[in-house]
């Protein structure tokens, strides 16, 4: 592609590339401007696709959004795979919770009402049928609930998906990183600047760099809001031996994931003396285990403390983990924003656009974000939902309580 691109994304993570693809269809001419697309939160991501686990009390609107998010992967999922013939690890494989001590089964019981005034589909469930559900439960879990229709996907699938497809809709990739937006004489961004010194002309620049975004340059102040890394340690294992699905007559007899390779069929969110943490089963016999949240800047280090912790939690719920191989141990930078909500839409700069700011539901709110974002720069208007989280609402840098 020569000259100027009508709209080029910095940054080519799960919602840059998406949005690439959907607005590269939409006919319009598109770049990515990443130096490794990605690789970079959405490598480290769960793909756990929970509307209402990843909310917390007062979030109704966010979780208005969510399921409205929730509801467009499965049309999604499959548009990707006829894009590109490729998987995107798409399940609705539902979730069990499960709670250790007594309060963390009383904060499960919350969620299940959280769940009920929502009109969700929710079951309270003894600890002998968490234990038939999930094989390898240890015996001293107090019970738990099933969140039937939960979905997730494979992130590392869908990603390369997501570069495949936006290949072949013409989306130009280019291997550099954003150092700032460049404005014309009149004030509207009209490019970007690569930290190599390239100037990549376009007609919209949008910003996609997730936690990155706010240190991209040549933008005035107050343009970009507060969006903040939050780390977050994740761990992949191999289940293997007895106390998996595939190793127990139970997985069979449940229904479970037995014979398929799947450590176990459903996600379980593990609630261990107030510490939340996810167990999600990959078709590949593999299970992502995370997350630490932690408000410590700019900062990737894997560090043995956050490792230990998301060990020690696990084989409190799963006593077999000690024997499961552990395959890697990985830490990315969630883009938080201060009311839990992405940016997304225009913002006071003229063709200076956002996508930025979705904290622990990239990939959640992936169809949602790249539809808007293709709206709006064929429309000029963000349709709704997301039009109630205006990319230039003002907003201060403290971090909602409870996060
Ligand atoms: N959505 C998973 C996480 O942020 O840890």
């Amino acid at each position: 592609m020569a000259g100027s691109a009508d709209v080029v994304f910095a940054g080519g993570g799960v919602i840059g590339l998406s949005a690439a693809w959907l607005s590269a269809e939409q006919g319009l001419t598109v770049r990515v401007v990443d130096p490794e697309p990605g690789r970079g939160a959405a490598w480290v991501a769960g793909g756990m696709l929970a509307p209402v686990a990843e909310a917390t009390f007062g979030e109704e609107a966010l979780v208005g959004l969510f399921l409205d998010a929730a509801a467009r992967w499965p049309a999604f999922a499959s548009r990707l795979t006829e894009a590109t013939g490729m998987e995107t690890g798409f399940q609705e494989c539902g979730t069990v919770a499960v709670a250790l001590d007594a309060s963390d089964r009383a904060e499960i019981d919350q969620l299940l009402d959280f769940r009920r005034e929502l009109g969700l589909d929710t079951s309270r469930l003894s600890a002998s049928e968490c234990r038939s559900l999930v094989p390898g439960l240890s015996p001293a879990i107090r019970g738990g609930a099933l969140m039937p229709g939960e979905q997730q996907v494979d992130n590392r699938a869908v990603v390369l998906a997501l570069i495949e497809a936006c290949a072949r809709a013409g989306v130009d990739l280019v291997a550099e990183r954003v150092a700032s937006v460049s404005l014309g004489r009149d004030g509207a961004a009209d490019g970007v600047l690569t930290e190599g010194g390239t100037l990549i002309p376009a007609g919209t620049v949008v910003l996609a760099a997730g936690a990155e975004t706010p240190r991209i340059g040549g933008v005035p102040a107050g343009v970009i809001p507060p969006v903040r890394p939050v780390k977050g340690h994740m761990l992949r294992l191999r289940a293997t031996g007895t106390g998996t699905a595939a190793g127990t007559a139970a997985g069979t007899a449940a229904g479970t994931a037995a014979g398929t390779g799947q450590a176990f069929e459903h996600i379980v969110r593990g609630l261990v003396h107030g510490h939340h943490s996810y167990l999600v089963p990959r078709a590949d016999g593999s299970v992502v285990l995370g997350a630490t949240a932690e408000e410590r800047g700019y900062e990737t280090t894997v560090r043995a403390g956050a490792v230990h912790m998301l060990l020690d939690d696990a084989r409190l719920l799963l006593p077999g983990i000690d024997e499961w191989e552990l395959l890697e141990c990985i830490a990315g930078l969630r883009p938080g924003s201060p009311d839990n909500a992405p940016f997304v839409g225009p913002t006071s700069v003229p063709h200076l656009v956002l996508a930025t700011g979705h904290y622990r539901n990239g990939f959640l709110l992936t169809p949602i974000t790249a539809q808007a974002v293709a709206a709006y720069l064929t429309t000029g208007t963000v349709p709704p939902p997301l039009d109630a989280f205006p990319a230039d609402r003002h907003l201060s840098a403290a971090p909602p309580a409870g996060t």
